[in-house]
C-alpha cells in the first residue's frame, strides 16, 4: 500500500505554508517583486500563461513542485506517452497523445506501434470529408451534402461541436454542420427541421455504439429520412465513427467503407483528435484539421520535455491543487473571453469533472482530501453581467482562467479592444480590490463604504494567444487535458475511467420499462421515484 497522499511530508509542508499564505495579499506581493509578472509567467504553443496574479510565492511553487516529484509525476507523464495501461480499472493505455503524434516516431502499446493505423484511419476521415466538401459524395438521389448532422453526447459531441463553434472563422459557410446529443427529442426534431433528406448526412458517433441516447437519435434519424426515401438511402446518408464494427453493421452501416474506427485506448473525452473529429474536418478540410494537430503535438511536446518549473499544463495544475486540496476553493471558472469559444466551458467540464470527480485512490481507499473542482463558466463578457458579483464580493474562492486573444475574427470598430480593456480590468479589479481608504479618499459616503470595498485577493491565470485559430485552440485544448492529468496523479486518483455514470444508466432502463408498462407496474423504489412515475404515467396524456 502506498502512502496517502496526505500523509506526505511534502504535503504536510504545504498545508504548514497555508497557515502562512493566509495573512498574504496579492497588493503585497505585487508591490514587494516589480517583475513579478515575469517571475511569474511562462510561455508554450504560442501561448502566454501568467499566473502571477495567484497567491503564491516561490515558496508556495517550490513545494508544490516538490510534492509533484514526491507523487512521481514525471515517471507517470512518461507512462502515459509509452502506452502502459495506466487506465487500470479498464486495463488500457491513454494514448490520445498518439493521435496528434506529428512526428515520425513510433507510438507503442502492447508491443504494437499504433502509428500506421493511426495515420490510415486519419486519411480515411480526410478523404471521405473531401469528397463531402467537394460534393462528390453524394445522397441518394444524387445531391451534394449541405448539412452534415453528428450524433452522439459526452466525448462523441462535446470536442467536435465545442471546436466547430471555436472554428466557425476557418469553416465552410455552405455546408451546415450540426450536433444533437440530448435523448430529448426536441434536440432532434429542431436540429434537423429545415433540413432537407435529399442533402443531409448524418455521423453516428459512439465509441461504444451502444449510449441510449445516440442510438435512440439514430434510429429516429433512419425513420426521419425513410419518411421520404428507400431503405437503400441510408448507405448515402449515414457514417459511424465507432470501436464496434459489429453493432455498426447492424445498424445498416457498411462497416468496411462508411465506418472510421477508433481504438479502447482513446478515452471518449480525449478523442477529438480521433475520427469523433470528422465533422470538424469537413467544416474545416484537412490543412485546418492538421493544424489543429499541430498546436495539440506542440503542447504535448512541451509537456513531455519541459522542467515541471517551466511546464505550462503542470504548474496551471498545481495552482489548481493549491486552491482545492489546500485552500478550500471548491470550484474553478474558465471565462474565454472570446465569443467563439462559448462551448469550451461544457467542453472542460466533462474533460474535468468526468476524469477526476473521483473520491477512491488508485488503491481503491477513500481519498481523505478534496479532488476534482466544479468547473463552470460563460464567455466574457456576458459573465460580469451575470455571476462576477460573486466572485468579486462573495464568500466563495474561486480561482479562475481568463482566456483571450491579441487579434480578433471580427475587426468591428473599437470591439476588440472593449473586450480585451475588460478581461485585463477584471484580472486587476480580481486581485487588488478596492479598500475602504481608496473609497473614503473619493468622498464615498461612510454607510456604503463597506457594500463598496472589493477584499481583492481573488486569484487568477491569464492564457493570452495571438489569434484563435485550430493551432492555438489544439494547444490550449492539450495543456488542460494534461492539466487534469497531473491533478490526477498529485490526488492519487484513476482519471481514464468513468464508473460513476453508470448506476443512473442502469435505473433509466428499470424505468422505463415501467413508464413504458401498459398495465400499472409493482414499484418498488423509494417512496419518492415510485410517487414520481406514477404521477407521470396518470398525467402523460394531458
Ligand atoms: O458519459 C459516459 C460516457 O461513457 C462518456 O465517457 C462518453 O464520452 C459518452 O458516454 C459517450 O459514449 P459513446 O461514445 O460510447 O457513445
Amino acid at each position: 500500500m502506498s502512502i496517502v497522499r496526505s500523509e506526505l511530508t511534502e504535503w504536510k509542508a504545504l498545508e504548514a505554508h497555508r497557515a502562512e499564505m493566509d495573512r498574504v495579499h496579492l497588493r503585497a506581493l505585487f508591490a514587494a517583486d516589480p517583475q513579478r509578472a515575469e517571475h511569474f509567467s511562462l510561455e508554450a504553443a504560442g501561448w502566454l500563461l501568467d499566473y502571477s496574479k495567484n497567491r503564491i510565492t516561490k515558496t508556495t511553487l517550490g513545494r508544490l513542485f516538490a510534492l509533484a516529484r514526491a507523487c512521481d509525476l514525471e515517471p507517470a507523464r512518461d507512462a502515459m506517452f509509452g502506452g502502459e495501461h495506466i487506465n487500470a480499472t479498464e486495463d488500457r493505455a491513454v494514448l490520445h497523445t498518439a493521435l496528434r503524434n506529428r512526428s515520425d516516431a513510433p507510438v507503442y502499446t502492447d508491443g504494437e506501434d499504433v502509428m500506421p493505423e493511426v495515420r490510415a484511419v486519419l486519411e480515411q476521415v480526410f478523404d471521405f470529408a473531401e469528397r463531402v466538401r467537394s460534393g462528390s459524395w453524394k445522397g441518394h438521389t444524387g445531391k451534394p451534402v449541405r448539412a452534415v448532422v453528428n450524433l452522439g453526447i459526452g466525448g462523441s459531441d462535446l470536442g467536435p461541436c465545442m471546436a466547430c463553434e471555436a472554428l466557425k472563422a476557418f469553416s465552410r459557410r455552405d455546408i451546415s454542420v450540426r450536433f444533437v446529443s440530448n435523448v430529448d427529442g426536441t434536440h432532434f426534431a429542431e436540429q434537423v427541421r429545415d433540413l432537407d433528406p435529399e442533402q443531409t448526412l448524418f455521423v453516428v458517433a459512439s465509441k461504444s455504439f451502444t449510449t441510449q441516447e445516440t442510438m435512440t437519435n439514430a434510429h429516429s434519424a433512419r425513420e426521419w429520412l425513410l419518411a421520404s426515401l428507400p431503405e437503400q438511402a441510408v448507405a448515402r446518408h449515414f457514417v459511424a465513427v465507432s470501436t464496434n464494427a459489429e453493432l455498426v453493421s447492424r445498424f445498416g452501416i457498411d462497416a468496411e467503407r462508411n465506418m472510421f474506427r477508433f481504438w479502447d485506448w482513446v478515452g471518449g473525452r480525449y478523442s477529438l483528435c480521433s475520427a469523433i473529429g470528422l465533422p470538424l474536418v469537413v467544416a474545416i478540410g484537412r490543412e485546418g484539421f492538421e493544424q489543429l494537430l499541430d498546436g495539440f503535438h506542440a503542447m504535448d511536446r512541451h509537456f513531455a520535455e519541459a522542467s515541471l518549473e517551466r511546464n505550462l499544463p503542470v504548474v496551471m495544475a498545481l495552482l489548481g491543487v493549491w486552491y482545492h486540496s489546500f485552500l478550500g476553493a471548491e470550484s474553478f471558472a474558465v471565462l474565454p473571453y472570446d465569443q467563439y469559444l462559448h462551448r469550451l466551458p461544457a467542453y472542460l467540464q466533462q474533460a474535468d469533472m468526468e476524469s477526476n470527480g473521483k473520491g477512491a485512490d488508485r488503491e481503491g481507499r477513500p481519498v481523505p482530501y478534496t479532488t476534482g473542482p466544479v468547473l463552470w463558466g460563460e464567455p466574457g463578457t456576458n459573465g460580469q453581467h451575470a455571476f462576477y458579483q460573486l466572485i468579486h464580493q462573495g464568500t466563495r474562492l474561486i480561482p479562475c482562467d481568463f482566456i483571450g486573444f491579441c487579434r480578433s475574427h471580427n475587426a468591428l470598430g473599437d470591439h476588440h479592444a472593449k473586450l480585451m480593456a475588460n478581461i485585463f480590468a477584471q484580472t486587476e479589479a480580481l486581485a487588488f480590490g478596492k479598500t475602504a481608504e481608496e473609497l473614503r479618499a473619493e468622498s464615498t459616503p461612510e454607510p456604503l463604504v463597506p457594500f463598496k470595498c472589493f477584499e481583492g485577493n481573488r486569484p487568477t491565470n491569464t492564457l493570452l494567444a495571438d489569434e484563435l485559430n485550430p493551432y492555438s485552440l489544439g494547444a490550449l485544448v492539450a495543456a488542460y487535458e494534461h492539466k487534469i492529468f497531473c491533478q490526477g496523479i498529485v490526488w492519487n486518483i484513476l482519471s481514464f475511467d468513468q464508473w460513476g455514470v453508470q448506476l443512473g444508466k442502469v435505473l433509466a432502463g428499470k424505468i422505463l420499462a415501467e413508464l413504458k408498462a401498459a398495465a400499472s407496474p409493482d414499484l418498488a423504489h423509494d417512496s419518492s421515484t415510485n410517487a414520481l412515475i406514477r404521477r407521470f404515467r396518470e398525467r402523460r396524456q394531458g
